[in-house]
């Protein structure tokens, strides 16, 4: 196959910062994606209506002149988020989610939830008015292996919620296990998205000839194993399992440091790292429902209808790209690679 034409598709997990930053990464993601659901972790992070309305029309203004793009916007959720809060946020009509960070687990995470059954008000009231919930699964108790804290998460956080709240709407964001996988097949009103570093590369990328920060990201690579079972997840065609990049941009020094920054930046050329996972097993006819339809379908809204299309084309990932002070390090960056949008 020599060119592939597929419904334009869109992100449904993305980072795109503000200021500078965004103006800077934005670009990346309208080229490719008609919409994206846009994460909540600024700095301080997005909690209310007025802190989501005044960040949506940032990103509008950002957006370059003459292209298209809808950002779908989400609530940080924090201890003190209320039902009322939900509600309004359901009213809004832009606002399409509600994220939940266990507080410290990841990057801007520290408003975040610090018990979760906390918020058992505001669940009740997203099952109510049918607000999906979005989860970061992973555990922080320090006793917790960090290989192991979606596993348990699953078992000890998100099991007994799906038990409170049947007909909550739930995605489990960038799945990274086997354990997950089986988990979302086996219960209802679940689903989950998968990013391209999870499906290309396993844990063994982060040590290869040294320590490489810039495959670091929050919930950390797995075995080849859980790699395996993610790419047949996304392969499946079961509409449980669609596409949300993560694509989080740090600047070189930040990931490059004595304590370097979690996420890999994929914005670039998500639709070409996907191209290359399902290629790998066969299964570039799945490529467009996992990339165009399903996540509309759980989102409900249209899917969309113009068309893009990739060519079989040699080339190589940059290793840096033009991000603020000190550049930007796309995912997988010096790789080569047989797919290109055109
Ligand atoms: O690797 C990650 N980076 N995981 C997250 O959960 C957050 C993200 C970020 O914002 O940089
Ligand atoms: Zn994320």
């Amino acid at each position: 196959m020599q060119k592939l034409t597929i419904t334009r598709p869109d992100d449904w997990h993305l980072h795109l910062r503000d200021g500078a930053a965004l103006k800077a990464v934005l670009p990346y993601t309208v080229r490719q994606f008609a919409r994206a659901i846009i994460m909540p972790n600024l700095k301080p992070p997005i909690r209310s209506v007025a802190d989501a309305a005044a960040y949506r029309d940032r990103i509008l203004a950002a957006i370059p002149e003459g292209q298209q793009f809808e950002p779908l916007m989400t609530l940080y959720l924090t201890d003190n988020t209320s039902p009322d809060d939900i509600l309004r946020a359901k009213e809004s009509q832009f606002i399409k989610a509600v994220k939940y960070y266990p507080a410290g687990a990841t990057t801007n995470s520290d408003s975040g939830v610090t018990d979760i059954q906390k918020g058992d008000r505001v669940f009740e009231a997203m099952q109510q008015v049918d607000m999906p919930l979005l989860l970061h699964g992973e555990v922080t108790d320090n006793d917790v292996d960090t290989f192991d804290r979606e596993k348990v998460f699953i078992e000890r956080h998100l099991i007994p919620l799906k038990q409170r709240f049947p007909n909550l709407r739930v995605v489990l964001e960038h799945i990274t296990t086997s354990d997950a996988v089986q988990y979302v097949l086996s219960a209802n009103t679940i689903a989950a998205t998968i990013t391209p570093q999870h499906l290309l590369f396993n844990r063994n990328a982060l040590f290869k000839g040294g320590l490489c920060p810039h495959f670091y990201c929050l919930p950390i690579l797995k075995r080849e194993e859980h790699r395996q079972a993610l790419l047949q997840a996304a392969i499946s065609g079961n509409p449980k399992f669609f596409l949300g990049t993560d694509s989080a941009p740090h600047t070189r020094t930040s990931k490059e440091s004595s304590c370097g920054c979690a996420g890999c930046f994929s914005a670039l050329h998500a639709l070409e790292l996907y191209a290359e996972a399902f290629e790998s097993v066969k299964a570039l006819d799945k490529l467009e429902a996992f990339a165009s339809f399903y996540g509309p379908d759980f989102y409900q809204l249209p899917r969309n209808t113009e068309r893009i299309t990739l060519s079989k084309t040699t080339w190589r990932i940059p290793d840096e790209v033009p991000f603020m002070e000190s550049g930007l390090v796309p995912l997988g960056a010096g790789q080569e690679m047989t797919w290109q949008m055109v």
